[in-house]
């Protein structure tokens, strides 16, 4: 006999799926297979790419300014997207939920057509979004690897618990198989549990490790300060990130009309637009080059209340009424000044000159202006590599930072400073262990910091260095040993509750089969 529950379930989760309340006309295995495949597949593919969209929520910044610079004007575009993207994969989970339902209790699957409408748009917006990435920024693809580094654990135990959910609806159909389809289900099922029983043997993170192994917590870099507490790059940015402890300030340089080097992360076409009021300011004007103005009518624009204004990281609701006030009234900085404030707080800088074209010249004044502010050199991490042998002799104190693996083997460098998607994590503890100072940027999520802290990473450069700061240890550190036990137990557990469970859905049947079938029972609830 059929619960009531059951009934009602069944009721809502075919008006849900085919919008008929009632039993239809009879459709053959093949449609309703099919059927259940499309939305099996569709959730897969929705859950697959929300998982995509975590992962590059460390780098959700990038994604918003690539945006900006393309469609010209600011919006968080990246939470937009994922907000999309969890509504759809709830929808599809939802519409998977019902089907199985329905396939437990023999019923039809007529996926009615908005939802075919839906799944269609579903795939374009996915397909859209993942080309994007593609051609935008293809180094985000690694990234998902590292997640999964950081994951794959807890998926596999998810996995587990999947299967082990969903196996009474194979075992269900199995037994009513005939002798052919019953191999074939049984291989089929047989092999995917063996895929997700035996997985852990292929899972290596850095975080298997035993806590006495654990390296030191990486150095904070405050990335253009600390962005969310400030407006970037201006003097209250790099005064917040002290207050996370960094041990350096990052940032960007251009060189004015009079050849002042001042701080600026945009350049060429989106030259000031993003961070200042440039558009109010020089009406009908438009700059595209550092050169096309002094410093001293650079410094008459704003730098802060486009901070307040686009709030670019949801953060401005965490600054006082006063943090406000000073953020309204920023001002775009020197290099000079932020050599002295360095100085002043024995705090290192690194830098990157942002125009390529005019490398040399820009090279030549910022090194004079460097040595002039009085900053011990051994404060410099000196990046940029067009001029760097000249820099080397001007200015021998000054540390040399590489930007990639080879170029500083080849110049039997100490210290490295790359993206980290771009270094594997083994390679980060084979640099430490050469006592290489390896630094990643630009990092912002908790599970990366843990993944780069357990590989040993000596520093990361971090637009959320207040959240960083809080970390007494990685979200997550277990001896290899304890991983092999736990999901050995786990793996076993889940076979003996599988065997239970074939045996009882086989029980089941039997017993209903003296019953009365589904299809009348279901139509005296309608119509009751
Ligand atoms: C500056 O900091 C370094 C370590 O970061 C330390 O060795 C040095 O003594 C400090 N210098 C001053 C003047 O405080
Ligand atoms: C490494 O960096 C140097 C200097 O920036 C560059 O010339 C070279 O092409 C880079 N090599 C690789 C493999 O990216
Ligand atoms: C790295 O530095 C440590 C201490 O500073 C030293 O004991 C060790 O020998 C160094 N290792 C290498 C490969 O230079």
């Amino acid at each position: 006999m059929l619960c009531q529950v059951c009934l009602c379930c069944l009721f809502f989760s075919r008006g849900f799926y085919s919008c008929r309340w009632t039993e239809s006309k009879n459709q053959n295995r093949k449609g309703r297979w099919l059927s259940l495949l499309v939305v099996t597949l569709m959730s897969l593919l929705s859950l697959c790419w929300l998982y995509i969209c975590l992962a590059i929520s460390n780098d959700q910044q990038n994604v918003n300014e690539v945006l900006f610079s393309t469609l010209q004007k600011w919006a968080n575009y990246f939470l937009v997207v994922v907000i999309i993207s969890a509504v759809l994969a709830s929808y599809c989970i939802l519409l998977l939920l019902f089907a199985l339902i329905q396939v437990a209790l023999e019923e039809q699957l007529h996926l009615h057509w908005l939802h075919k409408i839906i799944f269609c748009f579903c795939v374009i917006f996915i397909t859209a979004l993942a080309s994007g990435i593609s051609t935008k920024g293809p180094e985000e693809w690694p990234t998902v690897l590292t997640l999964l580094q950081a994951t794959a654990p807890f998926l596999q135990f998810g996995a587990v618990g999947a299967l082990t959910l969903l196996s009474p609806f194979v075992f269900h159909r199995f037994h009513l198989a005939k002798t052919r389809s019953k191999m074939v289900i049984a291989g089929m099922f047989l092999a995917v549990s063996a895929a997700i029983f035996l997985c852990p043997l292929l899972i290596h993170s850095p975080c298997l490790i035993e806590v006495q192994e654990l390296p030191e917590k990486p150095k904070l870099i405050g990335h253009r300060g600390a962005p969310m507490l400030a407006p970037e790059n201006t003097m209250m940015s790099f005064n917040r990130s002290l207050e996370c402890g960094v041990i350096a300030f990052e940032t960007d340089v251009q060189l004015s009309k009079d050849r002042e080097p001042f701080l600026m992360h945009d350049h060429r076409p989106d030259f000031l637009r993003r961070t200042t009021n440039v558009e109010e300011k020089f009406i009908g004007s438009s700059f595209n080059n550092s050169a096309d103005l002094t410093f001293e009518q650079l410094q008459t624009l704003n730098a802060g209340e486009q901070f307040l204004k686009n709030d670019p990281y949801g953060t401005v609701s965490l600054l006082s009424e006063e943090e406000k006030e000073t953020a309204r009234k920023e001002i775009i900085p020197s290099l000079l000044e932020l050599l002295k404030f360095a100085k002043q707080h024995n705090t290192s800088v690194i830098f990157d000159l942002k125009n390529k074209e005019t490398e040399k010249n820009d090279t030549n004044d910022t090194v004079k202006t460097i040595l002039e502010s009085g900053i011990p050199q051994n404060l410099i991490l000196w990046l940029p590599s067009e001029e760097r042998e000249a820099v080397k002799k001007e200015a021998p104190g000054f540390i040399q930072v590489y930007e990639n693996e080879t170029d500083l083997e080849k110049n039997n460098g100490s210290h490295l400073n790359v993206k980290y998607s771009e270094i594997k994590m083994k390679n980060i503890s084979d640099l430490r262990k050469r006592n290489i100072t390896v630094n990643l940027y630009v990092v912002n999520e908790r599970w990366l910091f843990s993944m780069l802290w357990c590989a040993g990473a000596s520093s990361v450069t971090t637009n959320a260095c207040h959240l960083l700061k809080e970390m007494e240890r990685p979200d997550w550190v277990m001896p290899r040993s304890t991983y092999l036990i736990t999901w050995i137990l786990v793996d076993i557990s889940s076979a003996l509750v599988m065997m239970a469970l074939f045996h009882w859905t086989k029980h089941n049947l039997r017993h209903n089969a003296d019953g009365l079938s589904n299809d009348n029972e279901l139509e005296g609830f309608l119509t009751a």
